[in-house]
């Protein structure tokens, strides 16, 4: 991507959504698209799949411009929309055959087999889209951006508010996709699930790249290990190391290695002082997300 930006003119207001993107992503990666309500992310897709227009900027797809090389650049990306959209009077296996007509698919039900295999959809084959559960929707959708086989897949939240059981499998999906070849870029508010799964994450705020780095680099800049404990006495004032004082006698401080958090421990035996309901927090996304939205 480069230089894409958006607005959207709304009530005589102009709201920019996007400004000045400009990123690639590695084939081959697992690349996490993160940011607060109304960052970007949902435009930026929209962008990929043509239902957003960017006032300006260019996009393209292992070599294919989205306007020069339209259908080979449709060819290369499957896109799982945030918003459950399907045609209400199609079955399951109707609604991946049409899908699969749009790309001039006509003999692609041994793949439409499979994928319904995997996403556990294979006995709801000939049911009505609309009388499955959210979470089956969800499985339909993401079984639909599949059928072209695409080397790219597109996910705008695809966990929002499915159950523990599927996540879990979902994540297992999406990363044994990303081991088969396909590039994944995937929208998440789970900051955990963005740690556990993508190798590389974009942090957009108000429409802009705030933050492109590896996940690890990312934590270790970030965020650190902190060590969270209860002292009975306040800590003396000349105490060597800093911490914060928490609610309730409660203590925190960040350190890096065991070395130091063995240093702590010796100190605090050094003044008499035993911590009590010791806990170990580590580094997370979730800091560095917080840290970077508000500088
Ligand atoms: N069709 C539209 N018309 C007017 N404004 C829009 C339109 N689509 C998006 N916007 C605005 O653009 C901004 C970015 O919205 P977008 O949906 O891309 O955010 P998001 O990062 O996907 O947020 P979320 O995490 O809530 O899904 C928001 O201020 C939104 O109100
Ligand atoms: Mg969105």
């Amino acid at each position: 991507m480069k230089g894409l930006s958006k607005s959207f003119h709304q009530g005589g207001r102009e709201k920019k959504a996007l400004t000045d993107i400009s990123f690639s992503i590695e084939q081959g990666d697992f690349f996490g698209l993160l940011g607060p309500n109304g960052a970007g992310k949902s435009t930026l897709i929209g962008v990929l799949a043509k239902t957003v227009n960017p006032d300006c900027g260019e996009i393209s797809i292992l070599g294919n411009d989205i306007n020069r090389d339209w259908r080979n650049f449709k060819m290369c990306v499957g896109i799982v929309p945030q918003e459950i959209t399907f045609d209400p009077f199609l079955s399951v296996y109707e609604t991946l055959r049409l899908q699969s007509g749009y790309f001039g698919l006509r003999d692609n039900n041994k793949w439409i087999d499979e994928l319904l295999e995997v996403l556990d959809l294979s006995d709801k084959k000939k049911d009505s889209v609309m009388r499955l559960s959210g979470g089956m929707k969800r499985r339909v959708l993401i079984a639909q951006a599949l059928v072209h086989r695409p080397p790219l897949i597109v996910l705008d939240e695809p966990t929002a508010g499915v159950d523990i059981a599927l996540r879990h499998r979902l994540w297992e999906f999406m990363e044994d996709l990303n081991r088969k070849g396909h590039t994944i870029i995937l929208t998440t508010h789970y900051l955990e699930e963005a740690e556990r799964l993508c190798r590389r994450v974009a942090l957009l705020n108000h429409g802009q790249v705030a933050a492109l780095e590896d996940t690890q680099v990312l934590l270790k800049e970030y965020s650190k290990d902190r060590v969270i404990f209860a002292l009975s006495a306040p800590l003396p004032k000349d105490f060597p190391f800093r911490c914060e004082k928490l609610p309730n006698g409660f203590y925190s401080m960040s350190y890096s290695g065991p070395e130091e958090l063995r240093r702590l421990l010796e100190a605090l035996e050094a003044v008499d002082l035993k911590p009590e309901g010791l806990e170990l927090g580590k580094a997370n996304l979730e800091e560095v997300f917080l840290r970077i939205t508000d500088e």
